[in-house]
């Protein structure tokens, strides 16, 4: 399915869609809904068929938390190959390109997220590439650093991603994550980085988080895990 909201996107009040600044990261502006809720229920009218959640259109606030450290600790991905796990705008992927990532893979589901990540990379003047597939079964590819903002968002979800970014640290990845902690965090491997005061665009729930984290996971005790 191609997005024509995005096509659209420079006229918000026609879809919904406007290219917004981001609360933790000014240097970057994404294509963000105005109302996801509306949003989601014009594009599956459109489509005549039910659609995923339009996540790709909010920026999430442990995506924020990720972008933002990524962008003030560049030497975590300069120079470095990435993989975003589950990129959805593909705000932490542009901020891993942004700060020198010498190439940044954003992997996604949502056929929409694919054409999201494109155009806000663009819209960003970075090159980011979008990878529709389902990558949790492996270890990340072989990427030097994987990237996981607000994925343990959901306990179904959260049940096959903690393993996945075990097994990447395990094998040498340095594995960081933006999470707001909304009950899905592994119990144990976790370092803290850095917190930030949590901004929500566009999710509701979002607008009762007070803190989004980032965090490493620590390979030695992932293996007890
Ligand atoms: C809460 S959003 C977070 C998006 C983005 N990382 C951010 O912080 O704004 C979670 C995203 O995970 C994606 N997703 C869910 N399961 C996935 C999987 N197995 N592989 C890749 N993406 C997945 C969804 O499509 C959704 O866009």
């Amino acid at each position: 399915m191609t997005l024509n909201a995005l096509d659209h996107s420079h006229a918000p009040g026609m879809d919904q869609l406007a290219l917004s600044p981001v609360p933790l990261v000014p240097e970057m502006r994404l294509f963000l809904a105005e109302d996801a809720i509306v949003l989601w229920a014009r594009l599956e009218a459109a489509a005549g068929v039910p659609l995923p959640a339009p996540y790709w259109a909010s920026a999430w606030v442990g995506g924020q938390a990720l972008a933002r450290y990524v962008l003030d600790h560049p030497e975590s991905v300069a120079g470095r190959s990435v993989l975003d796990l589950a990129s959805g705008s593909g705000i932490v992927a542009i901020a891993a390109a942004m700060a020198g990532a010498t190439d940044v893979t954003a992997t996604e589901i949502d056929p929409n997220a694919i054409v999201a990540i494109r155009a806000n990379a663009e819209a960003n003047s970075v090159t980011v590439t979008p990878l529709e597939e389902d990558v949790l079964d492996g270890d990340g590819r072989g990427a030097d650093v994987v990237l996981a903002g607000d994925v343990l968002y959901d306990e179904s979800v959260a049940d096959r991603v903690r393993p996945f970014l075990l097994r990447a640290a395990q094998r040498g990845a340095l594995v960081l994550l933006g999470d707001p902690d909304r009950g899905h965090l592994p119990a144990v491997a976790l370092d803290l980085m850095a917190s930030y005061t949590a901004q929500g665009v566009g999710t509701p729930e979002d607008s009762l988080l007070r803190q989004t984290n980032v965090f490493t996971l620590r390979p030695r005790s992932a293996a007890r895990e």
